[in-house]
C-alpha cells in the first residue's frame, strides 16, 4: 500500500494509516543499520537531493545515510554554497536541480511554507526537512518510532511537551501527529511561550512541570532556541531553566518508566539536567538512530517502492 500523499510536507495531511505505515517500514528497515555491510539495492539508480538552507546535523546526515543504505546517489547542497548566495531565487533554484531528473528533493528552510511552495513548481516529491516555526514531519515520525518501540502501542499514550510551543516546528508536527494516532497531548512552558487557543484543539496546557508530567507516558523537552532570546519572550535563561528544566527533582513524582526524549540539539543544562540526559529514562540517541530508519521509510514509500520486498 502506498502514502495517501506525494510530498511530506506536514504531519497534517498523514493519515493513521500513513503513519502506521510508515513506521512498520522503518521497523522492517531497523536491522539494516546492523548489518556489517549496512546497504541494500533497493534504490539503486534513484538520485536524491537533499538542499539544506539552515544548519543541521542530525536531520541531513540522516536523509543522506538512509538514501545511502538503500543505494541511490544522495547529492547535499547547502544553501551557503548554493548559486542562492548569488541571488538565485529558491524557486529557480529547485527547478534547475529538477532540470537534472532527482527523484525526490528534501529541504530544509529557514522559512515557513518553503517546501509547500516549491512542490507546486517542481514535479519530483518533496520532504520537509524543517521549515521555519512551520513543521519537522520526519523528526515527529521518528518520535513516534522511538515511543512505539518502547511502549508497543501509540493510541491512548500521554504526552508532556515542554518549551517554546510557539516557536517549535517539532512541537507543531508531533502535535497534529501524536492527535492523529490518539495520544493526550499536554503542553508546558511559560505564557509567553504558549499559543492561546490550544484548549480548543483538545490539548491541556500546564504552566507547572512538576505536575504537569506526574502522569504522562512521555515527556519530550523542546530546545530553548537561543537565537530568539533577544524577542524579550524569555526575562532571562536562569529564570527558564529554574521552572522549567527537566530536572531530577522534577521528575521524583512521575512515573519510573516515563521515556525522555529530545529531538535535539540539547542546550545542556538549561532546558535538561545533565544527569537526566545520561540516564537510562533518557532516548535521545536512540531517537537519533530510528531517524535513519524512518528517512529510509519515507524514501522508499515515496519512491514508490512499497509493495516490493526492500531486502
Ligand atoms: N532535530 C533536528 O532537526 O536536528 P538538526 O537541526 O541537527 O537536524
Amino acid at each position: 500500500m502506498l502514502l495517501s500523499t506525494k510530498n511530506i510536507l506536514s504531519t497534517k495531511e498523514l493519515t493513521k494509516q500513513d503513519i502506521q505505515q510508515i513506521l512498520d517500514t522503518a521497523d522492517s528497515f531497523k536491522e539494516i543499520s546492523t548489518r556489517s555491510i549496512k546497504k541494500v539495492p533497493t534504490l539503486r539508480g534513484k538520485t536524491i537531493i537533499n538542499l539544506f538552507f539552515e544548519p543541521s546535523t542530525r536531520t541531513r546526515t540522516s536523509f543522506e545515510i538512509a538514501g545511502k543504505r538503500l543505494s541511490a546517489d544522495v547529492i547535499n547542497i547547502s544553501g551557503s554554497t548554493s548559486s542562492a548566495v548569488k541571488g538565485e531565487n529558491i524557486i529557480d533554484t529547485a527547478r534547475n536541480l529538477e532540470a537534472m531528473t532527482p527523484d525526490i528533493l528534501v529541504v530544509r528552510h529557514q522559512c515557513s511554507g518553503v517546501p509547500a511552495l516549491l512542490s507546486q513548481f517542481v514535479d519530483s516529491p518533496i520532504i520537509n526537512a524543517g521549515d521555519g516555526a512551520h513543521e519537522h514531519p520526519s523528526q515527529a515520525l521518528l518520535d513516534l518510532l522511538t515511543i512505539r518501540s518502547h511502549r508497543g502501542n501509540l493510541e491512548g499514550l500521554k504526552v508532556a511537551i515542554v518549551g517554546d510551543i510557539t516557536h517549535s516546528r517539532v512541537a507543531r508536527s508531533n502535535i497534529k501527529a501524536m492527535q492523529t494516532m490518539g495520544m493526550k497531548v499536554r503542553v508546558v512552558g511559560p505564557p509567553p511561550l504558549i499559543p492561546v487557543g490550544l484548549e480548543s484543539l483538545g490539548i491541556e496546557v500546564s504552566h507547572n512541570l512538576t505536575t504537569a508530567i506526574e502522569d504522562v507516558d512521555v515527556v519530550m523537552i523542546l530546545r530553548i532556541q537561543l537565537e530568539r532570546q533577544n524577542q524579550g519572550l524569555l526575562s532571562s535563561l536562569r529564570e527558564y531553566s529554574n521552572y522549567f528544566c527537566l530536572t531530577a527533582k522534577a521528575l521524583a513524582k512521575a512515573r519510573d518508566d516515563i521515556l525522555i526524549i529530545h529531538p535535539g540539539p540539547v542546550n545542556r543544562g538549561i532546558e535538561i539536567a545533565l544527569d537526566v540526559m545520561e540516564s537510562p529514562r533518557s532516548l535521545i540517541l536512540n531517537q537519533v538512530t530510528n531517524g535513519v530508519a524512518i528517512r529510509m521509510a519515507l524514501f522508499y514509500l515515496l519512491l514508490g517502492e512499497g509493495n516490493a520486498n526492500p531486502n
